[in-house]
């Protein structure tokens, strides 16, 4: 059942067209005095003391079913040429059936070096998380939460008691850095707060406006999400909702339908440490190749190298100093929510590095 749910998650990427988060109220400031070059501009950042070449990485898509060894392999042998980090889907399957192991272990076979993202659900037990993460010698667990899709879901989990604690118990026990994330659709600032509390490193919105498992298993069970499908809070908010709920060093990680050079820029800009892809990176590879998928990215980081070139910003660090003014719906939530947004309007270009 679970592998056959997983093939038909792929097919459903592959014939949806790609979905965007609507970053549009996001603005940035043209800064006619940059004083930077495109070449010097250097992409590296941390995120939960992991050090990444660039500022994004391949988030977690597959495992455990017929075809996935296929797609982790060209998935790896991507990110490995951009060295960037890879997660692996839910490893839920292999812990039932070592047999299915293969599956995940190849990306560790093709990046000896890379950095590898293991993956459960926040309800594992700490033996379960040990077990993902020794599968794959891990660099960080993600532990991911995805209540609406399980809602939607008929065989799904109605019961979502005991996250925060697993979390905890996990983070405390774990000996590698543990990522929380969404699964598309975000989160809000007081679940952040209660995350950074419980030792999780870093947390991923993954908010609304990418991949949507409310109307992919509503599809799959043959019904019209109907209401549901508006349900989640949007890329950028969930960023925004974040970054006021963060406390000490916890990173913030922008997924959900980021994948144009211009949304990354923003989300860095915004004060993300990093963008994670999910199916920009599935999509390409597999209707393209890895070769083509290659290519693809690289626009990618040209594009986003130009626009830090323009807006003055000579590192990924620089970029969180730029201004941004927060319009429409986007800013009319940040007042309703008592969130400052005139912080990023008043920010001052000229402490760039
Ligand atoms: C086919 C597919 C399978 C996924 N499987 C997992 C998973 O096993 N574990 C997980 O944490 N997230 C999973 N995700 C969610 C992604 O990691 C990501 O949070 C979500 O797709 C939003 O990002 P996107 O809009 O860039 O795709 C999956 C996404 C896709 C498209």
């Amino acid at each position: 059942m679970r592998s056959r749910r997983k093939v038909e998650h792929i097919q459903h990427v592959l014939q949806e067209p790609l979905s965007n988060a609507d970053f549009s109220d996001i603005r940035l400031l043209h800064n006619c005095l940059p004083g930077t070059s495109g070449s010097r501009v250097e992409l590296g950042t941390k995120v939960a003391g992991l050090d990444l070449a660039l500022p994004f990485f391949f988030n977690a898509l597959t495992g455990g079913a017929a075809g996935t060894e296929e797609i982790n392999h060209k998935l790896a042998l991507a990110s490995r040429h951009f060295r960037i980090p890879m997660a692996v889907g839910s490893q839920k399957a292999a812990l039932e059936d070592p047999s299915l192991e293969g599956s995940y272990r190849i990306v560790r076979k093709t990046c000896p070096d890379g950095l590898i993202f293991a993956n459960l659900s926040a309800g594992c037990s700490l033996e379960e998380a040990r077990r993902a993460v020794d599968m794959l010698e891990a660099d960080a667990l993600q532990l991911h939460l995805n209540a609406p899709q399980e809602m939607v879901m008929p065989e799904g989990d109605r019961d979502f008691g005991g996250w925060l604690r697993n979390i905890t118990e996990v983070t405390e026990g774990l000996k590698v850095p543990v990522i929380v994330k969404e699964t598309g659709f975000g989160m809000a600032a007081e679940q952040v707060g209660m995350l950074a509390q419980a030792g999780v490193k870093a947390v991923d919105v993954s908010g609304r406006g990418g991949t949507n498992f409310i109307n992919i298993e509503a599809g799959r069970a043959g019904f019209a999400a109907g209401e549901l499908a508006d349900w989640g809070i949007p890329t950028p908010l969930a960023l925004l909702e974040a970054l006021e709920g963060k406390s000490g060093t916890v990173d913030i990680i922008a997924s959900g339908g980021v994948n144009t050079s211009l949304s990354m820029v923003k989300s860095l800009a915004l004060g993300a440490a990093a963008v994670g892809l999910g199916a920009l990176p599935l999509k390409l590879i597999l209707r393209e190749g890895v070769d083509r998928a290659v290519k693809e990215l690289e626009e990618i980081i040209e594009g986003i190298k130009k626009y830090m070139a323009l807006l003055g910003a000579r590192t990924v660090t620089d970029l969180k100093q730029v201004p941004l003014v927060i319009l429409g719906e986007t800013g009319e939530w940040l007042r309703a929510r008592g969130f400052p947004a005139h912080k990023y309007a008043r920010r001052d270009f000229r402490q760039l590095s």
